[in-house]
C-alpha cells in the first residue's frame, strides 16, 4: 500500500509498510529494522554480489551440492509435479534442478521483488521453452493462497540459501508448518541449512574484505533516504557482524558512530554513539538439530547432503 505524504522534501510516494516498520523499529528500546527491507532493487543487486564473494561460501557450496544431486531430486519427483520456490530472487540455483526435471507441470517462484520475478521469468522461459512459469509476488513468510491450477498436483518446495536461518526459531517452525500445508500430503521440500563452524570463517562471510556486505546492510538507510525522504548520514553508521555462540547465530547490526538525530517523515530518532540497530540474524545448525526443528513443523527427513568440509547442508524433507 502506498500513500502520499507532504513533507519538507515535497510530495513523495511513500511505502507505508516500510515507514511503519521503520517507525516501530527505531522507537523500540533496542532498535531494529526488519531484514525483508534489505531487498529493494539496489539491495537485491548487492545481494547477488554477496553470493559471488570468495568469503560467502554458502551460495557457492549450496550450488555445488545442488548440481551434484539434482538428478537424484529429479528422479524422486513425480511427472506433472509443480516446483514452488520460496524467496526465489534471481532463481539461479533453480536452473540446476530444472535442467534435470523434464516433466514438471510448472515452476512457481515466490518473491517480494517484482523486478527479480520478471528477470527470472524471462530467463527461465527462454531456456525451458515448455515450462509454465507462474510467478507469485508476495512475502513467503505470510500464508499464500494456492493457485487453483496447481492445487491437485504433487508439489516440491525449494527453499535455498539458508534463508530459514534468518528467522527466529518460533517463526521458522511456523514457516515450515505453512510450507507443509502448502505442499500438501506427500509434499517434499528441498531446503538449505548453513552449518555451525569456525567463528572466523562465519564472520568473514558476513563482513567481507571488499565491503559488499557492509554496502548491502547500509543500503537500508539509503533506502529510507530515497523512499521516505529520511536524512540518514550513511557515513555515520558502520556495518557490524558478530557471532553469538549461545544462540548459534550471526547477528548483523548498523552501529551509530556518533550521537546523532535523524528525521524520518517529520519524526526524530535519536542515536547514541555506539548504539546498534539490529538488521539480521542468521542461525547456524547441525544436521540433527535442523531435522529436529523441521520435525516440530510436521516434516520427516528423507535425505541430507553436505560438502566434504561440512560447511553447508541440503535437506530433503517429506510431510508426515
Ligand atoms: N540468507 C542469507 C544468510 O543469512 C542472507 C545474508 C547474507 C545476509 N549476507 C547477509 C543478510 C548480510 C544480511 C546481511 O546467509
Amino acid at each position: 500500500m502506498t500513500f502520499v505524504e507532504d513533507t519538507s522534501i515535497g510530495a513523495i510516494e511513500v511505502d507505508s509498510d516500510f515507514a511503519g516498520a521503520l517507525f516501530d523499529g527505531l522507537s523500540a528500546p533496542e532498535k531494529s529494522i526488519p531484514s525483508r527491507f534489505l531487498y529493494d532493487a539496489a539491495g537485491s543487486t548487492l545481494f547477488e554480489k554477496i553470493t559471488e564473494l570468495p568469503e560467502y561460501y554458502p551460495a557457492r557450496i549450496e550450488t555445488e551440492i545442488l548440481r551434484k544431486y539434482a538428478s537424484d531430486i529429479a528422479l524422486d519427483t513425480p511427472p506433472g509435479a509443480v516446483l514452488i520456490e520460496f524467496g526465489s530472487g534471481s532463481s539461479l540455483k533453480t536452473e540446476l534442478l530444472l535442467a534435470k526435471m523434464r516433466d514438471l507441470y510448472a515452476y512457481v517462484p515466490i518473491d517480494i521483488s517484482d523486478a527479480a520475478l520478471r528477470g527470472a521469468r524471462a530467463r527461465i522461459e527462454e531456456r525451458f521453452l515448455d515450462l509454465r512459469v507462474l510467478p507469485l509476488r508476495g512475502d513467503f513468510a505470510q500464508p499464500i493462497p494456492m493457485l487453483p491450477e496447481i492445487a491437485d498436483r504433487p508439489r516440491l518446495g525449494l527453499f535455498p540459501g539458508s534463508t530459514i536461518g534468518n528467522l527466529e526459531n518460533a517463526a521458522s517452525i511456523k514457516l515450515l508448518a505453512n510450507m507443509a500445508r502448502m505442499l500438501g500430503a506427500n509434499g517434499r521440500l528441498v531446503i538449505g541449512a548453513d552449518l555451525k563452524k569456525d567463528e572466523h570463517r562465519l564472520i568473514a562471510a558476513y563482513d567481507d574484505a571488499a565491503g559488499v556486505t557492509a554496502a548491502f546492510n547500509l543500503n537500508l538507510l539509503k533506502r529510507a533516504n530515497r523512499e521516505l525522504g529520511a536524512d540518514f548520514d550513511v557515513s555515520q553508521f558502520d556495518h557490524l557482524a558478530e557471532y553469538d555462540g549461545g544462540c548459534d547465530r550471526i547477528e548483523i547490526y548498523l552501529v551509530s558512530q556518533a550521537e546523532q538525530t535523524v528525521e524520518v517523515l517529520g519524526r526524530s530518532f535519536h542515536f547514541d554513539a555506539g548504539e546498534r540497530v539490529h538488521t539480521e540474524h542468521s542461525h547456524k545448525y547441525d544436521i540433527e538439530g535442523f531435522q529436529a526443528l523441521a520435525a516440530r513443523a510436521g516434516w520427516r527427513p528423507v535425505q541430507v547432503w553436505t560438502d566434504q568440509d561440512r560447511l553447508f547442508s541440503v535437506h530433503v524433507l517429506e510431510t508426515v
